[in-house]
């Protein structure tokens, strides 16, 4: 039955066996003088065959994940947002070190683009890698019905260019019996603190366990995107034998094979490489468990061709400023909640708060005593200051915390990929401390959130300022 379902592809699209080959998702180009259309409407589709009702569902270019984007390290990527929803909305470029007006935060670097109106998104992507776009506008609804993509830079002259390439965006949708899309986003916290977890997985729009051929004895390229609202997912690429080459975007110092599943958290990029051997296919799983006979994501299949066996290098890395720890601001940053109690009298907007507000709020978590976006930063530093974000996590839930405008280095951890690598997003377990460092160089209003997106419009939401 699973492997039956139509859901959100085209029909065209699904039924070439490259079906999320990169080259086989409708991919943008690069940078020539007109700008990619990203048109935004709501469609109402089945979610599958033969389910009573259609469900609402918001896509870019009538495909969900949208088209691919992609740009070329140091260059230009212009994109020309058509809003044809019949609500306000914005687009994200989750991961980009861009210019803060084009960073498509609502309120703090745009005006929403108001229905029937459109904005040109203009920016240099400085680093090579994995990334993606996302509606920042109510994101917590215009992502979970469908409003992302991937968006991928290339590099020069990297020894993985021009490999075969897969790109799979993971998500999850919560649909009812009948097979319909659940709404109910006027009740933010949807009853669930862990937030809003689907029950069914898609890999690239179409159910799990898609089949793609891969050349025997080429080094072959993944590149995983997790744009669920909620949802991890733990990889295990034991089959594939394959190697780690990069996290959120930006590359390891060297390719690590994970003894163990990896966590690919919301918002979160893993880009592995492997080289198919002789093995006739290999399946990519997902080992949390909790995905039954879905957790076959992909299955990968040998083509016919010649064993030339490649050393996996590590790809060149991005320029980031190391951040000085010795001479760094250090930033507390406490988090709280899980409900109303958990918060009683923090601020919001402005004042502080009682259950009762709180609950008209729908506020149920706290950065530092405030619920949702301070009048002031969270800490306002001149460019080039290096900063230390020191947070402890005193909820009883993991988050997925995201850093706009900027990498950092995750601090004294013992992961297994690497003692300190660069990310844009980092999940923090319950009652964990963890430290993240960055040179906040790039000037703006910038936000740092939950990406668990519930929790971001129910008070996990705050932001800081370069000067
Ligand atoms: Cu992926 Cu504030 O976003
Ligand atoms: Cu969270």
């Amino acid at each position: 039955m699973q492997n039956r379902r139509q859901f959100l592809t085209s029909a065209a699209a699904l039924s070439a066996s490259t079906v999320w080959d990169s080259t086989a998702m409708s991919t943008t180009t690069r940078n020539d003088d007109t700008p990619v259309v990203l048109r935004a409407a709501e469609v109402h589709r089945k979610l599958e065959p033969g389910v009573d009702q259609p469900s609402r569902l918001f896509l870019y270019n009538g495909d969900s994940p949208g088209p691919t984007i992609r740009g070329r390290r140091g260059e230009q990527i212009r994109v020309l947002f058509e809003n044809d929803l019949g609500v306000p909305s914005t687009i994200h470029w989750h991961g980009i070190r861009l210019e803060n007006q084009m960073d498509g935060v609502p309120g703090l670097t745009q005006s929403p683009v108001l229905p029937g109106e459109s904005h040109l998104y203009e920016f240099t992507v400085p680093d090579a890698g994995t990334y993606w776009y996302h509606a920042h506008f109510n994101s917590l609804e215009q992502v979970a019905r469908g409003l992302y993509g991937p968006l991928i830079v290339d590099g020069d002259a990297d020894h993985l260019d021009g490999m075969k390439e897969v790109v799979i965006v993971l998500d999850d949708w919560w649909v009812g019996k009948n097979g319909r899309f659940i709404d109910g986003f006027t009740d933010w916290t949807q009853g669930k603190p862990g937030g809003r977890i689907g029950n069914i997985v898609t890999v690239n729009g179409a159910p799990p366990g898609t089949r793609l051929g891969v050349p025997t004895g080429q080094a072959v390229r993944l590149r995983l995107i997790n744009s669920a609202n909620a949802r991890e997912f733990f990889l295990d690429f034991q089959q594939l034998n394959a190697s780690v080459v990069a996290v959120d975007g930006q590359p390891l110092p060297r390719p690590v094979q994970p003894q163990s599943p990896l966590r690919l958290g919301p918002a979160q990029r893993i880009d592995v490489s492997f080289v198919q051997g002789g093995d006739d296919e290999v399946n990519l799983i997902e080992a949390s468990g909790t995905l039954g006979a879905q957790s076959v994501l992909a299955t990968l299949i040998s083509e016919r061709g010649s064993v030339a066996p490649i050393k996996l290098l590590p790809l060149k890395s991005n320029n980031l400023a190391e951040p000085d720890r010795s001479k760094a601001v250090e930033i507390p940053f406490i988090m709280t909640g899980g409900s109303i109690a958990e918060i009683e009298g923090v601020f919001h907007q402005g004042e502080r708060r009682n259950s009762i507000a709180l609950s008209h709020a729908q506020q149920i978590w706290a950065f530092n005593g405030v619920a949702d976006l301070p009048e002031a930063p969270l800490f306002r530093v001149e460019r080039g200051t290096s900063v230390r974000l020191l947070m402890e996590n005193r909820t009883g839930w993991s988050h997925a915390m995201h850093v706009h405008g900027h990498h950092f280095k995750v601090i004294g951890t013992a992961d297994e990929l690497s003692p300190d690598m660069w990310r844009d997003t980092i999940m923090i377990d319950r009652n964990q401390n963890l430290e993240i460092a960055f040179v906040a160089d790039n000037p703006g209003r910038w936000l740092f959130h939950c990406h668990m997106l519930q929790h971001a419009v129910s008070g996990m939401r705050t932001w800081f300022e370069v000067t």
